[in-house]
This record gives structure tokens, C-alpha cells and sequence, in this order.
């Protein structure tokens, strides 16, 4: 997720540290190039490049940075390559103005196009530049800087923070849709910020925008207006009293959980990518005419890929066989040919039995695309076409945004092969926050209750089976207990054997399987076991069930990714409960990059 950070003093000084130090404070979020921007009078001195903040300062000399104003920026590759023309701050086409964004401008190609015809200077594919071009495109016919960022912002669709200064000035401009932005108060300057880290140790006298408001930086105050009619807006500045931890956690105890309640905003993030993604339609043809349609990966990605082709299968009519990587190589390689296509799905674009699998696809001729949530990874160069993830850095061990936007991605590719709206997958982000908040006070309380129990099943069917399969996983990573995912009907034939008094079993159903689940329950109950299930409310649950999960409703493909939010939330608490820490489990690697 890129970070941004603007600063604005009353005189010219040595503003390279304070952006060096900002920068650093910003790498939590993840990055691969980083850029700096000095405003010195009428003179805009930028320097950027792609790497880590400590070798692109060094190599650039950022320490020397002198000005009025600065901006840095930690950039997370969605549109265009991690590459030093992509990386930010971009100028306009004079170099009279300089900025930086974080988050997507999801109409970017088409505003560079537009831009591009009305003559201006486009230098990169990247969503930052078009965020200055817009602002440029109105100061040049004629308007104030504040109504040309009023304008801009009609123009810009998506979710973003973004900060902008103008040579000769002595303000800095910020704007906001969708994305966290903070202002800073300090004695003798002003700062903002994608988020709070990057402020903090600066000042702790704080002012939070709202979307669709601008906010006017210069070094002794700020003033904030509104996008609509540009009218001056009152806002009361706030002390911050957390810890530098706390905050860069999001007030969460642990990165897990912070991810976890992230899932629905990056969910919206990237549904409204992907109706902007005009690559879409190659990789939707490509599977449409492919002789065999494979879905690789490992561990949570393959859980994903799983459930994709189940989407494909019921929404779409489209055969798809979900792999594990190495399973593709000892089964399917020798057998694929130009005619197949693999999609190969991975958080990290890193994974070694992934890019083995890759390898061994493309030297038989496959089509091979990607879906990957760090851009710029292996996996994202070595495919035709890789599919962003758009989840930001995601820290803790266990995948949990990653997943729920791999399986949101297959939805959405089954729904456009299926010629469904798409814009009913639009109310997902809401079902999922819903899903949180009416789930978690349960949640935990059961996770004290079954604590105890170092073997546990999880149970689903159709689209819900992989969610079983990923709720075990997830139980297994961070709870470091035995846990079985399993196809629900499957228990039957060996494991109700394992079943004691109390055995807690956890069944995931969507809304069309709950006959099947009941009598799956039954089965298990009367032998002792604790059933708890997860699904839409329903009597005849109610009343069969020991213990249920209620989700919102919704289309049975939806409550897959809704159903997985419990058992999140069920791992993180009974590994916190074990005194373990859930973000960094024992024996585990985010990334494999190893056979
Ligand atoms: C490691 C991680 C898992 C992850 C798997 C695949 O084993 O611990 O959480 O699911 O790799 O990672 P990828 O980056 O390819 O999705």
C-alpha cells in the first residue's frame, strides 16, 4: 500500500531528513520504489528511484534536499511496473507542480488518454501522475488552484489520498476519496500523511479530513473546504494519546486482526479496479476458449483457487481444475499444451513451487496469467498478464485480505464469463463488515469454550469446501492445533470415528446446502460431537445445530467469503488465547521461496 507524506515550514531548510525519516516510518506499509520532492522557491528538485528508502536516499542524496516544502512517497506497484519513470512524486508537464497519491485512480487509462489528447506531457502509466495532470488540465484553462482541485476530483474515480505543491508557492494542497489522510500541527510547520506513523513523532496535534474535503497546508495553519462548494469547513484538532505500536496496528493488538477488518475495504478497492481493468477481457477470452483451464498455487491461494473453480463451474458453465503447484508438475505438465490456460495465484508472486509450476507451464507453451498481490514480484514479470490483488502489504504470516480478494477476483472473473452484473458483487464489502461486527462478540466467546480441543474439523460443501479447507489452515498456522479441512459428506467415511463428547466440529454451508449440512450434523451430534456452524440464520439450523454463526444473506457464491471471516477470527483468538503470537507463528514463512 503506498504511504505519502507532505511537509510545509516558514523557511527554507534542510527539509532531506525529515522526508528520510518520514519515508522509514512509512515502510510498514510495503513499497518498491520510494521519491522525493523538494520546493525551494521557484525550484521543484526531485529524486526517486526503484528500491529500499535507505538505497535510493543513498544513492540519490535525498539528505541534501533543501526547501520550503517537501513530499515523499513509498510506492506499491498496481498500475505500471515498479520502475523509476512509475515511481513517485510525478510532475506536471512544465515541472511547475509536483504530487503524490496512494490508493487507485481506477479510470486512469482513460484520463491519460484524454490527457495525452489535450497535449500535456505523460511520462508514466502510474495513477500518481494522472492525479497531477488533472489538477494541471483545470489551472491551465484559467482556474484557482482550489476549483481546479474541486474539478479534479469529479474527474477521479477510485480511492486515494493525495498531496500536491506548485513552485513559487508556499502551501501544500491535499485531497482525499476512500483512503486515510491525517494533518499534522506542529510549532513552525505543517504534515500530512497516509496514516498517523509518519506524523506522529513530529506532532501529536492532529486533524482527520473526510472524503471530498481539501485541505490548504502552509506552515503556520491549515484550512480545510469543502470539494462540493469550496466553502471553509470547521475542524477541531484532536491529541493523539496511543502508542508509535498501537497506531501503526490501526488501535488493532496484532496485524491479523487489523487485516482482517481491512478485507472490506480493500474488497472495494478492488472490485472497482477490476471494472476498470481493460486487460480483463483478454484473460476472460483466454479461459473461455481454453481446452483445459488450470488454477494453481499453494496454501491459502490454492484454498482460493479452489474456490474459484467451483465459481466457474456453477456460475459460468467452465471447467477449471484447481491445483497444488507441485501437483502440476508431477500430474498435468506433461500434458498441456498451447491450447490450455493456468492462472497462477499467489499473495506473494514469490512462492517457489509456484514459479516451478510457472516454468514447467510456459516451456510447454501454455497461456500462463497471474494473480498476484505484490506487483513487481516474479510471478507478476514471468506471466502475459497479472491480476493485482490491490490489498496492500499485508504483514501477518497468515493470509486473510489476500484470500478474501483471490476468491472475490474468481467471483468476479465467473460472474463476467456468466454475463452477470457485476455490479451486484458491489454490496460484498458491506456483507463482509456486517459479517465482522455480528460475528465477532460470538466468536470469541466460542473460541474459549473449544480452546481446550487440540483436534478439530472443519466441514463445507461446493463453494464452502475450500473455505474448510482454508478455516482449517488457518487454525492449524496460528493455534498450532490439528485441524482438518474436509468435504462435509466425506466425514462419514473415516473420521467420525475421532468423534468424542464435546469433539467441537465446525460445518461452513452456504444457503443452498443446509439440508445437506443437517443431516452431515446429525450424524456427528448424536455421537457427542459440538457442532457449530456457520451460515445464513435458518429454523431448521436453529434448530439442529449446538452453536450458530449467523452471516448476513446473501447469493450462495457470496457466503463462501463471508464465511470465512468466523473462522479468522476463531484462529486469531485461540492462538492470542494460547499465548501465541498469531502475526508470526512458529516454523512458518510469509514467503517460500524455497523447494
Ligand atoms: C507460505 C505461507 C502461506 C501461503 C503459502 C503460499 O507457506 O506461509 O500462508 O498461503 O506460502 O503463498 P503465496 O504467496 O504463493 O500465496
Amino acid at each position: 500500500m503506498c504511504g505519502i507524506f507532505g511537509y510545509v515550514t516558514s523557511k527554507e531548510e534542510a527539509i532531506g531528513p525529515i522526508l528520510i525519516a518520514a519515508a522509514e516510518r512509512l515502510t510498514y506499509r510495503g513499497y518498491d520504489s520510494v521519491g522525493a520532492a523538494a520546493l525551494n522557491g521557484s525550484k521543484i528538485d526531485l529524486r526517486k528511484d526503484v528500491g529500499k528508502v535507505e538505497e535510493v536516499a543513498a544513492k540519490y542524496n535525498f539528505a541534501e534536499l533543501r526547501g520550503q516544502r517537501g513530499i515523499v512517497q513509498l510506492r506499491w506497484a498496481t498500475f505500471g511496473e515498479p520502475s523509476q519513470v512509475n515511481a513517485q512524486p510525478h510532475l506536471d508537464s512544465d515541472g511547475d507542480l509536483v504530487g503524490a497519491h496512494n490508493g487507485n485512480v481506477v479510470n486512469n487509462v482513460e484520463l491519460r488518454e484524454q490527457f495525452i489528447a489535450e497535449g500535456l506531457t505523460v511520462r508514466s502509466q502510474n495513477d500518481g501522475e494522472t492525479c497531477v495532470h488533472a489538477v494541471e488540465r483545470y489551472l491551465n484553462r484559467g482556474y484557482e488552484f482550489i476549483d481546479a482541485i474541486r474539478l479534479a476530483y469529479g474527474d477521479l474515480q477510485g480511492d486515494y489520498a493525495f498531496v500536491i505543491g506548485r513552485a513559487g508557492d508556499d502551501k501544500l494542497y491535499a485531497f482525499k476519496k476512500g483512503s486515510g489522510m491525517v494533518v499534522g500541527l506542529g510549532e513552525g510547520f505543517t504534515c500530512v500523511s497516509s496514516d498517523l506513523p509518519s506524523i506522529l513523532p513530529l506532532t501529536r496535534t492532529v486533524i482527520r479530513p473526510q472524503d471530498g474535503e481539501i485541505v490548504t497546508l502552509w506552515a503556520d495553519h491549515v484550512e480545510v473546504r469543502s470539494v462540493k462548494d469550496g466553502k471553509k469547513i470547521d475542524r477541531m484538532p484532536e491529541t493523539v494519546t496511543e502508542s508509535m505500536d498501537a497506531v501503526q496496528k490501526g488501535g488493532y493488538p496484532h496485524f491479523m486482526l487489523k487485516e482482517i477488518h481491512e478485507q472490506s475495504q480493500v474488497a472495494r478497492e478492488l472490485i472497482h479496479l477490476l471494472d476498470a481493468s481493460p486487460e480483463i477481457e483478454t484473460v476472460i477470452e483466454k479461459m473461455k476458449n481454453a481446452r483445459h483451464l488450470y488454477l494453481i498455487g499453494c496454501g491459502t491461494s490454492y484454498h482460493a483457487a479452489a474456490v474459484g473453480s467451483v465459481y466457474l463451474a456453477q456460475l459460468a458453465g467452465r471447467a477449471a481444475i484447481p491445483v497444488l503447484a507441485p501437483q502440476f508438475i508431477a500430474q498435468y505438465a506433461p500434458t498441456v499444451g498451447y491450447q490450455d490456460v493456468g492462472i497462477f495465484v499467489s499473495q506473494s508472486g514469490e512462492t517457489k513451487d509456484v514459479l516451478n509450476a510457472l516454468e514447467a507451464a510456459e516451456a510447454r507453451g501454455m497461456t500462463c496469467f497471474g494473480l498476484a498481490n505484490v506487483v513487481g514480484s516474479t510471478l507478476t514479470k514471468a506471466t502475459s498478464f497479472c491480476l493485482p490483488l490491490c490489498c496492500g502489504y499485508e504483514i501477518s504470516v497468515p493470509a486473510t485480505k489476500t484470500f478474501t480478494n483471490q476468491v472475490i477476483t474468481f467471483l468476479y472473473l465467473a460472474y463476467r464469463m456468466a454475463n452477470r452484473l457485476t455490479s451486484d458483487l458491489e454490496r460484498i464489502p458491506e456483507l463482509m463488515e456486517q459479517t465482522l461486527a455480528q460475528t465477532a462478540p460470538q466468536v470469541e466467546a466460542l473460541a474459549k469454550e473449544i480452546n481446550e480441543w487440540n483436534d478439530l474439523y472443519c466441514l463445507g460443501y461446493g463453494a464452502t469446501y475450500p473455505i474448510a479447507l482454508e478455516g482449517a489452515l488457518k487454525l492449524k498456522e496460528i493455534t498450532y492445533a490439528h485441524c482438518e479441512g474436509m468435504l462435509s459428506t466425506e466425514f462419514k467415511h473415516g473420521p467420525l470415528s475421532a468423534v468424542s463428547k464435546g469433539f467441537p466440529i465446525l460445518f461452513v454451508a452456504g444457503p443452498n446446502d443446509v439440508p445437506l449440512i443437517i443431516s452431515g450434523l446429525n450424524e456427528v451430534k448424536v455421537r457427542g460431537a459440538r457442532t457449530i456452524v456457520i451460515a445464513e440464520d435458518d429454523p431448521r439450523l436453529r434448530a439442529n445445530a449446538d452453536d450458530l454463526i449467523v452471516i448476513p444473506k446473501s447469493d450462495p457464491q457470496i457466503a463462501a467469503p463471508l464465511g470465512v471471516l468466523p473462522l479468522q477470527l476463531l484462529s486469531y483468538h485461540m492462538s492470542v488465547m494460547r499465548g501465541f503470537d498469531p502475526d508470526f507463528p512458529r516454523n512458518l514463512s510469509k514467503t517460500l521461496t524455497v523447494d
